[in-house]
């Protein structure tokens, strides 16, 4: 049974939309409650296949998660006795790389099958095994297995080469019970590295300077219990952002923290929408054909890649020439391909995207397929200004990351459909409808 979405396009999106915890900041938080002696109550939890594959490795491993309600998971990871984590679900998901620092941080050693990841090329781990090292840690990688282990973890301080988000997050994890003080040098400042310092510290953690590019960390003994509310979806919410301005919509994106879209409202502002910022929402227009911009992603608080594919298809509909250019990751452009099938006219360069706008001309609906999780997104976005149909296969990749995401549309006047197409593929999708 093949799994698609179908899209009509043209509708105008109006109306309200609610943001789901953030992916990024879940998936970390999850496995960081490894670390905790007592029962960790997470709140706002997005119900997303990510979510869900990464509490199961934890379940597997012999922690007790169970949902108290649709976002609030209890986990009582003191089950786990075995610092492994090699079963396949591992290979699914990049977050599984932060088992390595989590069962590192508790059992001063770790045994994890290299993860997995959405595929923009080459994903090094080699900052996390530099951050491992500095604490003492001795790592290996052995067919496909990561394999570290420490008589004892001693603060130190850590450079990162390179400012990545993951390697952040990995060494937080092994060093807020580590033996002294641990300075992170050219840290990542995302919103959920912060969000995941702020969970630690309310474990009994002693972190400073999350969100900065150097973060403080005094080992401590012990890490208690907690109840933490995960903070909104920035990228899911700068997806609806674009996806009112696609539509020439009216939008109000609610339950977002506005300090974490600067760079999106931005952005979205130099094309000519109109965004309202409130305490704790915003609100989207747009009535007239957007202009041209240029656009390079870079670690936060520059404008990030998660979002690149969206603006893409954003672009792709204004008017004028823009420019793309990937800052963070080698090969980010794949999706390029299913988007010119829709008509839009993307020249790709290595890292660099041309983009020439349709100065309003609608793009075509057509058959395509979601490359990884942001991409798909992208496809949804310029699908909702074809004419005529758009199915989009493989949209599992979609469902990783986007809670909702028909129900979510549909409420704001989109057209778009979640239809179950049996294996042959040239079934007619009418037929399924
Ligand atoms: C996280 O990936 C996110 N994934 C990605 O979001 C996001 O694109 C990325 O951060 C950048 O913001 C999760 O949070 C689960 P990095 P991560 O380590 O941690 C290089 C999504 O759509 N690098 O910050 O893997 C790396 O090659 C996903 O939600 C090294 O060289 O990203 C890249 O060029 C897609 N050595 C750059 O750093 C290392 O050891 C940034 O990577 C690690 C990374």
């Amino acid at each position: 049974m093949l799994e698609k979405f179908v899209v009509r396009g043209r509708n105008r999106l109006r109306g309200e939309v609610n943001i789901s915890g953030a992916k990024n900041a879940a998936v970390a938080i999850i496995p960081a409650t490894i670390l905790s002696d007592g029962v960790c109550t997470i709140e706002n939890i997005p119900n997303i296949n990510d979510v869900t594959l990464i509490a199961r490795i934890l379940k597997e491993m012999g922690a007790d998660v169970s949902m108290v309600d649709k976002t609030t998971m209890k986990i009582d990871s003191n089950g786990i006795s075995s610092p492994v984590a090699t079963c396949e679900s591992v290979k699914r998901i990049r977050a599984s790389s932060y088992l390595l620092g989590a069962l590192l941080g508790k059992f001063h050693k770790a045994k994890v099958l290299s993860p997995g990841g959405c595929n923009f090329g080459v994903r090094p781990i080699d900052q996390h095994l530099k951050a491992f090292s500095s604490l003492g840690a001795k790592c290996k990688v052995e067919s496909g297995v990561i394999d570290i282990k420490a008589e004892k973890l001693i603060g130190s301080s850590v450079y990162m080469d390179t400012v990545s988000v993951g390697a952040t997050i990995n060494a937080l994890l092994a060093s807020v019970k580590a033996e002294g003080t641990t300075v992170i040098e050219n840290a990542a400042k995302e919103p959920h590295i912060v969000d995941l310092a702020n969970f630690l510290n309310s474990m009994g953690a002693d972190i400073m300077g999350a969100g900065t590019d150097s973060i403080k960390i005094k080992g401590v003994k012990k890490l208690g219990g907690t109840t933490y509310s995960i903070i909104p979806d920035q990228i899911e919410a700068g997806t609806y952002m674009v996806a009112s301005a696609i539509t020439s919509g009216d939008v109000l994106i609610k339950n977002v923290i506005p300090k974490h879209l600067e760079s999106i409202t931005a952005k979205l502002e130099e094309i000519g929408a109109e965004v309202t910022v409130f305490s704790e929402a915003v609100r989207v227009k747009a009535s007239n054909v957007l202009k041209k911009c240029t656009i390079k992603t870079m670690a936060h608080p520059g404008f990030p890649t998660d979002m690149q594919p969206q603006f893409a298809s954003l672009l792709s509909v204004s008017d004028g020439t823009s420019i793309i250019t990937e800052g963070v990751w080698e090969n980010r452009f794949k999706y390029v391909e299913e988007l010119n099938k829709m008509g839009a006219n993307i020249s790709v360069e290595g890292k660099v995207a041309v983009i020439e706008g349709t100065a309003g001309k609608s793009l075509i609906g057509a058959p395509v397929k979601a490359i990884d999780l942001r991409a798909g997104a992208a496809l949804i976005l310029a699908a909702l200004t074809c004419e005529g149909k758009t199915t989009i296969d493989n949209i599992e990749q979609i469902e990783r990351g986007y809670e909702d995401i028909v129900f979510k549309l549909s409420s704001l006047g989109g057209d778009i459909k979640k239809v179950f197409v049996p294996g042959d593929e040239s079934l007619d999708l009418e037929l399924a409808l």
